[in-house]
């Protein structure tokens, strides 16, 4: 198969590529540049916010292999041929690092680290009560490779875990809600609320003010998923009323969080650029080229996109 890289985000794209065409030496890889002269012979292509140019200049493709989970913005590209086969990244060293970013937080609220960081500035001995994990239920939006192995490792520390997800798939070890029938005695029993949900027109803006005031009282957000997901002012309000007790946000509406954000500068919210989950160059190239090559074998492959429900 003919295979072109094309990132706009990545500064180093002659790493992927040269591990690409190692990992699929019966194939071609080559940089894709936009305005290059180019032969216009691709079939697959692997991306990460790609030009329009693209689809321009390659009017062959017939795979868009995504170099990360979420596949809202790739959707939304004009000239997207309707035809061409979207695979998402499933995975790819992600899971086990947004389930420690939410571990870390939970940590965090629940034993009183923060404010043990804020005591030691004061040089003030004060020990606070033990933390009870039944009093820190979990519960995570999204049960796919990244929402079940999250639930997995709050579910080895025995917190009480609850998934919430469009098709109730089980998860081992968790309470599983499904539907928006589902959703609230999901928040009615949920204290830490972790959204690592793709973003489709059906998940847009649910980190709402109904869905704050749903959850357990003194609630805490974790977003590791994407700056739609959430209403802002909702939780600006939900934090001004102690609705909410603090949120850890790791996506944003603009990208990079302009320095004027009053995110930046609240007390309780933590800030983080978008690197919850990072696409791992081994990993990721191991998944892709193991596609590409039961492709060519006329195999299925799993993560290919569903076009109707947007992920
Ligand atoms: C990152 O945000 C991803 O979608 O993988």
């Amino acid at each position: 198969m003919d295979i072109v890289f094309a990132s706009r985000h990545d500064k180093h794209p002659e790493e992927w590529v040269r591990a690409l065409q190692q990992a699929l030496p019966d194939h071609s890889v080559r940089l894709w540049m936009e305005g290059a002269a180019s032969a216009g012979t691709a079939q697959a292509a692997v991306v990460w916010a790609p030009p329009q140019a693209l689809f321009e200049q390659e009017p062959h493709l017939r795979y868009l292999f995504n170099l990360g989970a979420g596949v809202d913005a790739l959707l939304q590209l004009p000239g997207l041929p309707a035809e061409l086969s979207i695979v998402r990244l499933e995975d790819g060293g992600m899971a086990d690092q947004m389930a420690e970013y939410a571990l870390y937080h939970l940590l965090r609220e629940a034993r009183g680290f923060g404010q043990y960081a804020d005591q030691q500035r004061q040089a003030r001995w004060h020990r606070m009560s033990p933390m009870l994990r039944e009093d820190w239920p979990v519960g995570i939006l999204g049960s796919g490779r990244i929402g079940s192995r999250v639930a997995q490792v709050f579910a080895a520390l025995d917190y009480p875990v609850a998934v919430w997800s469009r098709q109730g798939l089980p998860v081992a070890g968790a309470e599983v809600f499904s539907g928006p029938e589902g959703l609230p005695a999901f928040l009615a029993r949920t204290r830490v609320l972790i959204n690592v949900l793709p973003l489709t027109p059906a998940t847009q803006g649910i980190l709402c003010q109904d869905t704050f005031e749903a959850l357990k009282p003194d609630a805490f957000l974790v977003n590791m998923a994407r700056g739609a997901h959430l209403i802002e002012s909702d939780l600006l309000a939900a934090l001004e009323s102690g609705r909410l007790r603090g949120a850890a946000l790791d996506a944003f509406i603009h990208e990079p969080l302009p320095a004027s954000h009053p995110f930046w500068a609240h007390p309780r919210i933590q800030v983080t650029p978008h690197v919850a989950g990072m696409s791992l160059l081994g990993q990721t190239v191991r998944q892709i080229a193991g596609k590409i090559q039961a492709l060519a074998r006329g195999e299925a492959i799993s993560g290919v996109v569903d076009r109707a429900q947007q992920y």
